[in-house]
């Protein structure tokens, strides 16, 4: 990874980290000592630093309050056995953030400054990384409009920047999902497969409403009929039918989850048979129906790799039987040991700091 860059530092004269009950670590609530920033000025990434994680400054006008122009990657890092902090894929993470950047009219952010940034914030706080199992170091890269401005324009000045989290699992339990039918998280030619501020709380107040039905999360449909799954808001979906696995196709309405194109691949090679297309709600009710929906998860950087212990849709509830999973456990345990450098990554996926 570049090293080239400049990065001034300013570094924390105590550590918080003999405050943290790692054994008791809530997802994304305990940060590390310092955050990466860069500020975008007259067309141009400056200013790079390292500093304090704390409060900032912003205008009442700032631009990404009012108009949204805000994105964000989601990342993790995990310590091996010899203490080396190792990352997943985070090329993939900087390519999808300009991906994002472009759709929402900002200016992108070179490789270099991001991955540079993430690895020096990662030597600086390397010892906030955890190693019991389950836990790891949740990464959060963004950026967003800096403007201080009524009206709406894409800002001219953006701020970018990077902080961390210690954390456990984003999800205790298996997850039960509603079929969303009413409410669209994205819609043909919209904003849903970048990772846009806006596209998460747009789906609050219909995930509301599943919770007060009694499920933890939604299934995501298409816009237009509600008929095909997307995805879950959280973590893109995967199901397997008669041993065979099948995901939604990227429609340009679903985040494309690098864990996502890296579980397909895996199961490939292993020999699974991999369906990536449209699946129709009904194709996995169906299914359900005649005994041949094994498993059913959620993939994605928070979650890992979830089970889905139920499905709700129009009132009805299908279980899915938490004994029997078989391929989302290989596959989990698969991650699992590359992450942790339990295993040889014959990808090339893993980065050491
Ligand atoms: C991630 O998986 O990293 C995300 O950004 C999802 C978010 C709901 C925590």
């Amino acid at each position: 990874m570049a090293e080239t860059l400049s990065i001034s530092e300013n570094l924390v004269a105590e550590s918080n980290l003999p405050q943290v009950d790692f054994n008791n670590i809530p997802f994304g609530r305990v940060y590390t000592d310092h955050m990466f920033v860069a500020d975008y000025v007259d067309g141009q990434w400056t200013d790079l630093r390292i500093e304090a994680y704390g409060n900032m400054s912003l205008s009442p006008a700032n631009m990404a309050l009012h108009y949204g122009q805000s994105i964000f990657e989601g990342m993790k890092a995990f310590k091996d056995a010899d203490g080396n902090v190792l990352m997943f894929r985070p090329e993939e993470n900087a390519k999808r953030l300009n991906r994002s950047a472009e759709r929402m009219c900002m200016p992108s952010i070179p490789e270099e400054i991001f991955l540079s940034g993430l690895k020096r914030l990662l030597e600086i706080d390397g010892d906030w990384v955890p190693n019991l199992e389950g836990t790891a170091l949740y990464i959060r890269p963004y950026m967003f409009a800096m403007d201080e401005y009524v009206g709406l324009k894409p800002s001219l000045n953006y701020r970018f920047m990077i902080f961390c989290c210690p954390v456990g699992a984003y999800y205790s339990q298996p997850v039960s999902v509603k079929v969303e039918e009413e409410y669209s998280r994205a819609a043909s030619g919209g904003t849903g497969e970048a990772k846009a501020a806006g596209n998460y709380a747009g789906s609050l107040y219909p995930a509301r409403l599943a919770q007060q039905q009694g499920y933890d999360q939604l299934i995501w449909t298409d816009s237009i009929e509600h008929k095909y799954i997307e995805e879950a808001g959280t973590m893109n979906l995967m199901f397997v039918m008669d041993g065979e696995l099948y995901s939604p196709a990227l429609s340009g309405t679903i985040l494309p989850g690098i864990t996502r194109a890296s579980v397909l691949q895996v199961a490939e090679e292993w020999g699974v048979k991999v369906h990536v297309g449209r699946l129709a709600v009904e194709t996995v009710i169906e299914a359900h129906r005649a005994g041949k929906l094994q498993e059913v998860f959620g993939v994605g950087t928070a979650v890992t790799v979830s089970s889905i212990c139920r499905i709700g849709f129009r009132g009805e509830d299908f279980e899915l039987d938490m004994e029997n999973r078989e391929l989302s456990q290989k596959i989990a345990s698969y991650f699992e040991s590359i992450r942790y450098g339990k295993q040889e990554d014959t990808h090339g996926w893993i980065e050491k700091v």
